[in-house]
């Protein structure tokens, strides 16, 4: 089957190295199986509004284009952080919308992203019910966070994975020069869940003693123990390294981060998390007298292109491919995903789940994935994780730089 018309793709929320690849997926497919035009809107949701719009095969013209594309970290259509109104009956977001679709003939709206962006796809398929149309509304999963329920692992988590646990290597390896105590601490992004912290853990081997705390929001921070650990672990002059989700709370729900000073929040009302390694470092280094230092990762986890997993680039490539298929056959309201088959060999397949089973929920890292102090990961996750993270997509070198794919 066909899906007759044209269809538009949108990119929402926090980039990843491999949101990319799955709008290469989304568009490759929908060549396949789109009669009409494929268009991408500049900004999400927000930039349909505004009518602002590409049409994607005078962009994407050669199989060396859509190569660079799947290279190209960050969101090529731009993103935006907008949350849909209510869908109440004659609102007129949802009124101008559907003009919209119907101007540019779309049968066909796939849209890339995390909890937030498939509450968009939920209340567009909701509002479908008053305008009775064809139109099939497809959420494809991408964040470094791997909240998304349904879904075995998110697109873009294994490549932020995999950034994290080589510079999680890295880090430990110069903290060790110096005869000396003292703590690196490492802020890793992840608002609700700390799956994404956890995979520092996956620097741990051979040539790597590995992080020596591991700190999640699945568990109240408690300063007091964190401080006699170190205390402990710095015996004889030694220094470690600490993993730290963005998001650790202490036990009355205070982000760590907020001790140090008062965030904003975003248009979804979430608190900015920023300075939570800092906020540490400083309490640490007063209270122990140490020499600590504070990295945070931000950006560089979600955007580091040059060291993505092939596996994630494959699987991110996958869904969007997938999600043009439920469309095309009769599919709506859903979101495609990854299904685990087997560990051992790993093997993963797509599929598709209710957007109304996912929207705005957070999957946190099991307790049987956490060890029973609280402060490092189990086996459990590294199994589930390891394969996450497998194999490399090289770079198209130019001038010694990756090269990628301008708008
Ligand atoms: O949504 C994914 C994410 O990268 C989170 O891990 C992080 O807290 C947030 O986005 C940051 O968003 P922004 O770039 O909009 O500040």
């Amino acid at each position: 089957m066909k899906i007759k018309g044209n269809i538009v793709i949108g990119q929402s929320g926090g980039p990843t190295a491999a949101i990319n690849a799955t709008l290469a997926g989304v568009f490759c497919e929908g060549k396949n199986l789109c009669e009409g035009k494929i268009f991408g809107m500049l900004g999400g949701v927000e930039g349909l509004l505004a009518e602002n719009m590409i049409d994607m095969k005078e962009y994407l013209k050669t199989d060396n284009d859509v190569e660079l594309l799947k290279r190209t970290p960050s969101s090529y259509l731009g993103s935006c952080r907008f949350k849909l109104p209510q869908p109440v009956e004659g609102n007129e977001v949802y009124e101008k919308l559907f003009e919209i679709f119907e101007k540019y003939d779309i049968k066909g709206f796939f849209y890339i992203g995390g909890n937030d962006s498939m509450d968009t796809v939920k209340k567009l398929s909701a509002y479908n019910k008053f305008k009775n149309t064809d139109i099939k509304f497809m959420g494809v999963p991408k964040t470094i966070d791997n909240d998304l329920v349904k879904t075995d692992h998110t697109p873009g988590f294994g490549s932020a994975a995999k950034f994290v646990a080589t510079v999680t290597k890295e880090l430990v390896r110069d903290s060790l020069v110096y005869d000396l105590k003292s703590v690196t601490i490492v802020e890793i992004m992840g608002r609700d869940a700390g799956w994404l912290t956890a995979a520092s853990a996956l620097a741990k081997g051979d040539d790597c003693e590995g992080a020596a705390m591991v700190l999640l929001p699945e568990v109240p921070f408690d300063y007091e123990y964190v401080k006699s650990r170190v205390k402990e672990l710095t015996e004889g002059d030694k220094s470690l390294v600490i993993t730290v989700s963005e998001g650790v709370r202490t036990k009355d729900g205070k982000y760590v981060c907020e001790l140090g000073s008062e965030k904003g929040t975003d248009a979804f009302g979430h608190t900015m998390l920023t300075g939570t390694a800092a906020t540490i470092a400083a309490m640490l280094k007063k209270d122990l007298g140490i020499k600590t230092r504070a990295v945070e990762l931000s950006t560089l986890q979600r955007c580091a292109s040059h060291i993505a997993s092939l596996t994630d680039i494959n699987e991110s490539f996958a869904v969007g491919s997938a999600a043009v298929k439920a469309a095309a056959q009769g599919q709506s309201g859903k979101m495609a995903l990854l299904k685990r088959v087997s560990d051992n060999p790993y093997i993963c397949e797509t599929d598709t789940a209710d957007v109304n089973e996912i929207a705005n929920l957070a999957k946190e890292v099991p307790r049987s994935m956490i060890n029973e102090r609280g402060d490092n990961v189990t086996e459990e996750f590294i199994t589930y994780a390891r394969p996450l993270i497998e194999g490399e997509l090289v770079p198209i070198f130019e001038n010694g730089l990756p090269s990628h794919i301008k708008r």
